[in-house]
C-alpha cells in the first residue's frame, strides 16, 4: 500500500466493462510501493486514476482508447467542447446514433474520432466497445434516458495524467518496459466462468488461454527480478492452478456482478488477485 491517506476515488470518464472503479480499495491494498505503475490493460484507467505513484505507463491494445487519452491530455478543452455538442437530446436517438457510429467508422479526423468515441461509449449498449471483423465499431444503441456528459471526470483524468505515458501496445510490449522499482497491475480480459476447469483452449474476446498462460509466465519472470506484478481474474480452478503454479499468492473474494441482460439479476461471482512478488 503506497499511501494510506488517499482522496475519494476518481471516477473514470468512460464506462468500461470489467472496469475496476468499485474494487480500487482492494487492488490498492495488494499493490506494493514503487516508483512507477505499469498498467498493460488500462481500460478506463480506474486503477491508474486512484493510485499515487510518481509515474505511470498506461497501456492498452485498443488504439481508439489510447488515441483518445493522448488527445485529451494534449488538447483537453478543445476535446471537451467538441464532445459536449454530441450530448444533446437530438443525438440521443437511435437514427442519429447509427449515423454517428457510421461517421466514426468512416473518419480519420482524430479530434472528431475522439469526440465520437466518448459519445459512442456513453450512448451505446452497456458501454461495450465491440468491433466487427473489419474493425468497425458495432455496438448497438443503448437507449438511455439522459446519458451523462462526463466533463468533470474528463478534467479529473487530465489532472491525474500529468505523470503518465500512454501507449497502444499488447501486454508483452508494455511489460517488457518494467524495471526494478516498478509495480505492474494486470487486468486482462477474464477467462469465462462457465467453462470447466480442464477446458483451456477456448477463445474469448481475442484473448485466449495461451495469452493467460503467457501473461502468468511474464509475471513470474518479472517477480524473479524483484518487480511485483498483481493480476486480476475470475476465481476458477484453472486460474488458481495457473497462478499458484507460477508462484503467486492468491487472494479470493466475491463481487456482485450483472451476469445477464436482466438488470435486476446481480449475482455474486468469485474473483481473485494473484500477487507475484
Ligand atoms: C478488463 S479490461 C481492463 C479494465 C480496467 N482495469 C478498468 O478498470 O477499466 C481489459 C482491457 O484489456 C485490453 N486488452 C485486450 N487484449 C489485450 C492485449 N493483448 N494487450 C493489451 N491489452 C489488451 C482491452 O482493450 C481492455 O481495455
Amino acid at each position: 500500500m503506497q499511501n494510506p491517506v488517499l482522496p475519494p476515488p476518481v471516477r473514470p470518464f468512460l464506462k468500461w466493462p470489467g472496469g475496476k472503479y468499485r474494487l480500487v480499495d482492494r487492488i490498492r491494498s495488494a499493490l506494493g510501493a514503487g516508483r512507477r505503475l505499469i498498467e498493460p490493460f488500462a481500460g478506463s484507467g480506474a486503477v491508474f486514476l486512484n493510485t499515487n505513484y510518481g509515474h505511470f505507463i498506461v497501456a492498452d491494445s485498443n488504439l481508439d482508447l489510447i488515441d483518445l487519452y493522448t488527445r485529451l491530455v494534449n488538447a483537453g478543452n478543445e476535446l471537451i467542447e467538441a464532445s459536449r455538442e454530441l450530448f444533446q437530446p437530438e443525438t440521443n436517438q437511435s437514427a442519429r446514433y447509427y449515423a454517428l457510429r457510421e461517421e466514426f467508422n468512416g473518419t480519420r479526423h482524430s479530434r472528431r474520432r475522439a469526440a465520437l468515441f466518448i459519445y459512442l461509449n456513453r450512448h451505446c449498449y452497456n458501454g461495450l466497445c465491440r468491433y466487427n471483423a473489419s474493425g468497425g465499431f458495432n455496438t448497438p444503441f443503448g437507449r438511455y434516458r439522459r446519458p451523462h456528459f462526463p466533463e468533470l471526470e474528463m478534467r479529473g483524468f487530465i489532472a491525474r495524467a500529468q505523470h503518465a505515458r500512454f501507449m497502444q501496445a499488447g501486454f508483452e510490449e508494455s511489460m517488457a518496459l518494467a524495471r526494478h522499482g516498478d509495480v505492474v497491475y494486470c487486468d486482462p480480459p477474464y477467462t469465462p466462468l462457465s467453462r470447466t476447469a480442464h477446458f483451456t483452449d477456448y477463445h474469448t474476446g481475442g484473448f485466449d488461454w495461451k495469452d493467460q498462460e503467457r501473461l502468468a509466465q511474464l509475471a513470474q519472470g518479472l517477480a524473479s527480478r524483484g518487480i511485483q506484478v498483481v493480476i486480476s481474474n475470475h476465481d476458477t480452478v484453472a486460474t488458481r492452478a495457473l497462478y499458484s503454479t507460477a508462484g503467486a499468492r492468491i487472494e479470493g473474494f466475491t463481487v456482485r456482478r450483472l451476469i445477464s441482460c436482466d438488470i435486476r439479476r446481480r449475482d455474486r461471482v468469485g474473483e481473485l488477485l494473484a500477487v507475484f512478488d
